[in-house]
């Protein structure tokens, strides 16, 4: 397993290329099983994610192969296979998003149950909703949904949850509207620019989808999808992740391919924070551009929201908390959408920043500058959280189970370094531990001898008769 040991205080500066959007990608490839003939997708992020996606697809009798040039090619060479094993579907909840090609297609589906997740409960209640309401016959057994239909037919559905709207349960149930019998409405639709990247798609193979971007679709059936040629959209997350490490450095980045419509409520945050931003085309926000990022002005904090698109996405509330976590101030980050997402927070804490959990929020109190110290990732953003927070605390980071990080964001580490972080990738060995975070006796924590400077070091604003004399034993 890796590690990255940063080493943090470099400001970021420079220019910066943004990959294609991963949660694209993955319902992208699952639509592909819908097509007939080869689809090709340009612009798919190289990541674990989307290897995994490959693997359940090739386990479903499709071909996939990513050529020299970087495009992804998916053919369907075998229509037997309709079952997405346990051993794969937990490594990635996002093959849930074959169902509903599946049942579309082959008329036949299994697919495991994803099980938990450590962002919190993921449910797949709505999908099955929706896939049922067009005629599917579904039950679970033993970890697995196993499903069948004859022809879909058309209904009228409606997608809203406790939590607001499905990203991935949108695409199943649209994809497999695209191919039943007659009209389909889609209530309560989410309208994440990746379900429109998705919809794009699907009309260019020949759907008929209306109301892409809006909670209320409309699909009229046809008998069949043609495989096209696709370009994915940029990654919004990636962007939005990019333009938090250069404000956390006070720095000056120029980031190209974003399409700032995607992530208009994040660029309002990072500008109410104080971060200056600005765009190539400020007229056609909806156009893949440069935007450039930087810090002239002390920050200020503030409060933020997770909500369904086009809120502040619920993939972006981590990174924000570190840079709130050392902006001083009090900020409230609230999650509409995952209410439990909160891992990071206590990782941040051994950082030196200052944070309350209250049910679904996060109350900070910022502090001028974090401290590095050996942390966990949890999940793919808490990750992405923690290299930030490293890059602008004082001393050395080492952020463990960066595997996580793998699986969503493509040569995040390279780019970094080309704007000049401090970023290395080490194993995940004991000899590998820088020497401020080394440790004594196989467990994480400083040396005796360091508490003891700590404790009794000039930092302290105390009467001398105040002052703690720690006792000398070990
Ligand atoms: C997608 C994204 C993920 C992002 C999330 C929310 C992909 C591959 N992943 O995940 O990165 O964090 O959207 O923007 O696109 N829910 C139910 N029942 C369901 C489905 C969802 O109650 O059947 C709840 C979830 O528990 C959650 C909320 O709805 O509270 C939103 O989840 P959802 O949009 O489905 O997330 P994903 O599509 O899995």
């Amino acid at each position: 397993m890796d590690m990255f040991i940063v080493r943090g205080g470099e400001r970021l500066f420079g220019s910066v290329t943004v990959s294609g959007a991963k949660n694209s990608a993955l319902p992208l490839m699952a639509a592909a099983l819908a097509c007939e003939g080869e689809t090709t997708l340009s612009s798919i992020p190289n990541l674990v994610d989307v290897t995994t996606q490959s693997r359940v697809l090739g386990s479903l009798g499709m071909d996939v192969q990513r050529d020299e040039s970087g495009l992804l090619h998916l053919k369907t060479v075998d229509e037997s296979a309709c079952i997405a094993d346990y051993d794969l579907v937990r490594r990635m909840r996002a093959s849930v998003c074959v169902l509903g090609p599946l049942l579309a297609k082959r008329r036949m589906a299994c697919v495991s149950l994803p099980g938990g997740c450590n962002i919190g409960d993921r449910p797949i209640d709505l999908h099955l909703k929706g896939l049922a309401a067009l005629g599917a016959q579904i039950r679970v057994d033993r970890g697995y949904v196993i499903a069948r239909a004859d022809r879909l037919r058309g209904a009228n559905i409606f997608l809203g949850g406790a939590f607001g709207s499905t990203v991935t349960g949108t695409c199943n149930v649209m994809i497999a509207a695209t191919l039943a019998e007659g009209t389909t409405t889609i209530e309560s639709a989410a309208c994440e620019p990746e379900v429109v990247d998705v919809g794009n798609f699907l009309n260019a193979c020949g759907a008929r989808i209306e109301g892409l971007g809006t909670p209320f679709l409309k699909i009229e059936g046809v008998e069949r999808l043609q495989a096209v040629e696709h370009e994915v959209i940029p990654d919004r997350i990636e962007a939005a992740t990019l333009m938090i490490a250069a404000a956390m450095t006070g720095g000056d980045v120029q980031l190209n391919e974003v399409r700032p419509d995607h992530i208009t409520a994040v660029m309002e945050k990072l500008r109410e924070i104080g971060v200056t931003i600005q765009l190539e085309y400020p007229q056609q926000p909806e156009r893949r551009q440069s935007v450039w990022v930087k810090v002239t002005q002390p920050l200020k904090s503030v409060d933020c929201i997770a909500l369904p698109y086009p809120g502040i996405p619920t993939d972006v509330q981590a990174q924000l908390m570190s840079l709130l976590a050392c902006v001083p101030g009090i900020s409230i980050v609230t999650d509409k959408v995952f209410p439990d997402r909160f891992m990071h927070a206590s990782e941040l804490a051994r950082m030196g920043a200052k944070i309350r959990r209250e049910s679904a929020s996060a109350i900070l109190n910022g502090v001028s500058r974090l401290s590095g110290a050996c942390v966990m990732a949890s999940d793919l953003r808490a990750s992405a959280a923690l290299v930030l927070a490293g890059l602008a605390a004082e001393g050395e980071t080492v952020i463990r189970r960066i595997y996580h990080l793998d699986r969503g964001y493509e040569c995040l580490e390279e780019k970094l370094i080309a704007l000049g972080a401090n970023v290395q990738r080490v194993k995940d060995e004991p000899e590998n531990m820088p020497e401020s975070l080394k440790l004594t006796d196989g467990e994480e924590r400083p040396t005796y001898s360091e508490l003891l400077d700590a404790l009794t070091g000039p930092h302290w604003n105390l009467n001398p008769s105040e002052k703690p004399t720690p006792s000398a034993e070990g």
